[in-house]
């Protein structure tokens, strides 16, 4: 009787742990925080607008680099992400022609809401919407001095985690990012620069 009672306890008591942890396991939620790492494409829109009075048109082409993001779900459905990178170096062609690149850095801080956040779905897909601010550097152009004015944008942000075990998932993320920067050449000023990317990541995502 003891014996028997002693092995129910133990029993449930196991089969509670279990439960526990596997719940735990894959609770995504409050109080998680988050990385995402992966292969960013950044893709410039089609017509990034001219300069010089209409003289140049100005095609910034994509690039392919490496991307990560930090976060904090502060609430089941609610979190906030920061996305962060080493500078994506683009080429720039002016009427047709590969003259000018630059370097840009680009974080972009998101409010994210997600739906199935505090369930046990295996599939967690979030949207997000916030601001992005981004500093150009090592300009270049061979035919004078470009110099592109950082930007301050809105940005809105899709995704989904696919939870592989309790901290890793598969991840697929998209950015539309409003990044406008005025050039200037030589010194003078040139006009706007219409970069707008949409920036697509695919990679893991780890939480703790
Ligand atoms: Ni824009």
């Amino acid at each position: 009787m003891r014996k028997a009672a002693l092995s129910t306890l133990l029993i449930t008591t196991v089969a509670a742990a279990a439960m526990m942890t596997s719940s735990q396991a894959f609770a995504y939620g409050a109080g998680d925080f988050f990385t995402r790492v992966g292969v960013a494409k950044v893709v410039p829109k089609s017509d990034n607008g001219t300069l010089a009075g209409g003289a140049l048109s100005v095609d910034v082409q994509d690039k392919t680099d490496f991307a990560f993001t930090l976060g904090y779900r502060f609430h089941d459905k609610v979190g906030i992400e920061l996305l962060a990178a080493l500078p994506f170096k683009h080429d720039i062609h002016l009427n047709g022609d590969n003259i000018a690149s630059t370097k840009h850095l680009p974080p972009t801080l998101t409010l994210q809401y997600y739906p199935l956040g505090g369930t046990h779905s295996r599939v967690q897909p979030y949207v997000g919407a916030g601001i992005n601010y981004t500093r150009f550097s090592d300009e270049q152009l061979t035919i004078g001095d470009l110099d592109l004015d950082n930007s301050w944008g809105a940005a809105g942000q899709v995704g989904v985690d696919l939870l592989i075990d309790g901290n890793w998932a598969l991840n697929a993320a998209a950015w539309y990012i409003d990044i406008d920067t005025d050039a200037s050449v030589n010194g003078a000023s040139a006009g706007t620069v219409e970069i707008d990317p949409v920036v697509v990541m695919a990679g893991l995502s780890y939480r703790f």
